[in-house]
């Protein structure tokens, strides 16, 4: 969610076109065999993720250096091939390889762009479980976003934002790259010992020793690279487990934590909220990690504990945390349905305000409607934003919202709430897509949707009134 100020109002941007035609870059059968390909075939970003291979684990080693801005890395890769391959891909830019292993035994490879294109000594075969083991060191630095904002690795005055969406997560590690793939994750971050190198799920243990703190972390439930964080701060931090079990883990730069207290402190009873209308939440771990990092200007939904660029406020706490259930539990297929993430994180705080004193979710679509037909709001639909520079825009956010309220009051608030929680429970720790949600909607309702949908997600322009 943006964090600055000024919410930036998306205008129409024109589509950089032929993306696609990148895809061809993909490699079929070659002289030397079947090759994977260089993308997982989305059509905003052809080169994020590969082909031929799906990665179940992610066994990360780093070592930061804030005062140099120097990172030492190394990545083990658990993997299965899904198609014979004599190469594959991972996504990987900026730093240096000095080493890679596929089972043990040196491999080829070669940078083309973000690729890291490998080839091991002998083919995998299809179905053949194996483990690729990279080393890389350098000075990490982010991407710029199509639209023009950075992720990835960003470093900061004391340490690093670590937030990789949509494409971030290969500034820092080699990764199959696309929300398609979700893997299990273990960090091993040492960071000097004023630092805290925070990542997402359990803490599994902590150690000092000769000036360095190395930190364990453990995601078990499946989560997707872009999700992935390993933020290094001098962070005031604070442990405890609630009432149900969930391991919270809190890390605040002693500069936001004025503002971030009364908020950050609120999680708990939050996700307890969000339990209640979207089912048991999805994860075994919690908490937040508020950074000190003007020139970011959002936060990101990393899995188990999301990532502020600055002190919360408690409607961008509820955001981030409905993202748990939709985003990181339930996965986009393609960034195009991005709408099934931001409209119902969005429609999250409007229900949150709804059931605490505040507006009406009514009220908020009727303030949003009541916007010229010549608004930035109507600018593009929000499930077909038309290119990745879009996918953060205002249409698909507050119209993505709009979609779920027109919904809420087509079907009634039964049926609705049915729909949000038979959503999270159908494809927990999965995958969806709009079409999917779709037919799910009209399953739960007994309705036919078919134009409430191509009105709200695909129509041109400000729609009628529902
Ligand atoms: N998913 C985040 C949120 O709305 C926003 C991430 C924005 N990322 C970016 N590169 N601009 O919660
Ligand atoms: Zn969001």
């Amino acid at each position: 969610r943006t964090t600055t100020l000024l919410r930036r109002e998306t205008v129409a941007v024109t589509v950089p076109v032929a993306l696609a035609a990148l895809l061809t870059a993909a490699g079929p059968a070659t002289a030397a065999g079947p090759a994977g390909t260089a993308g997982v075939g989305d059509p905003y970003f052809p080169l994020a993720g590969n082909g031929g291979y799906h990665v179940s684990h992610y066994d990360l080693t780093l070592r930061y250096d804030p005062g140099s801005r120097h990172l030492d890395g190394k990545a083990v890769l658990t993997a299965r091939a899904t198609q014979r391959l004599t190469r594959f891909d991972l996504d990987f830019q900026g730093l240096k390889v000095t080493g890679l292993t596929v089972d043990h035994v040196k491999a080829a490879h070669r940078r083309d762009g973000q690729e890291l294109v490998v080839t091991p000594q002998r083919a995998l075969r299809k179905g053949e479980r194996f483990q690729v083991t990279v080393t890389y060191s350098g000075t990490p630095g982010p991407v710029t976003d199509p639209d023009g904002s950075l992720d990835g690795w960003i470093p900061t005055d004391d340490g690093a934002f670590v937030a990789g969406e949509p494409q971030g997560a290969m500034t820092w590690f080699p990764a199959n790259n696309h929300p398609l793939d979700k893997s299990s994750y273990d960090f091993t971050i040492t960071v000097p010992e004023d630092r805290a190198a925070v990542a997402n799920g359990v803490l599994l243990g902590r150690r000092t020793t000769n000036g360095r703190t190395t930190f364990r972390w453990r995601q078990t439930e499946p989560m997707a690279a872009y999700l992935a964080t390993a933020t290094v701060g001098k962070f005031q931090v604070k442990q405890y487990t609630t009432r149900d079990g969930l391991k919270v883990y809190d890390a605040v730069d002693p500069r936001e934590a004025a503002a971030a207290a009364p908020v950050v402190k609120q999680l708990p009873s939050v996700l307890e909220w969000e339990s209640r209308l979207f089912g048991p939440y999805p994860f075994r771990a919690a908490g937040s990690i508020v950074d000190h990092a003007p020139n970011v200007g959002y936060a990101l939904e990393t899995q188990s504990r999301p990532v502020y660029d600055r002190a919360p406020d408690l409607s961008t706490l509820v955001h981030e945390s409905a993202h748990q259930w939709f985003g990181d539990s339930v996965s986009l297929t393609s960034w195009k349905d991005i709408w099934l993430n931001e409209g119902f994180a969005t429609y999250a705080e409007w229900l949150y305000e709804e059931q605490h004193g505040g507006d009406s979710a009514q009220k908020s679509f009727d303030a949003l409607y009541a916007r010229p037909a010549t608004d930035g709001l109507w600018a593009f639909p929000p499930g077909d934003p038309g290119s990745g520079a879009n996918i953060f825009g205002t249409p698909v956010y507050a119209r993505g919202a709009m979609t779920l309220h027109a919904l809420r009051t087509t079907v009634g608030d039964r049926a609705f709430f049915r729909v949000l929680r038979a959503w999270a429970a159908a494809h927990r720790y999965g995958h969806g897509t709009t079409a999917q949600f779709e037919r799910l909607a009209e399953r739960e309702s007994g309705q036919d949707l078919g134009v409430l949908f191509r009105t709200w997600l695909y129509g041109r322009g400000k729609p009628g009134r529902p």
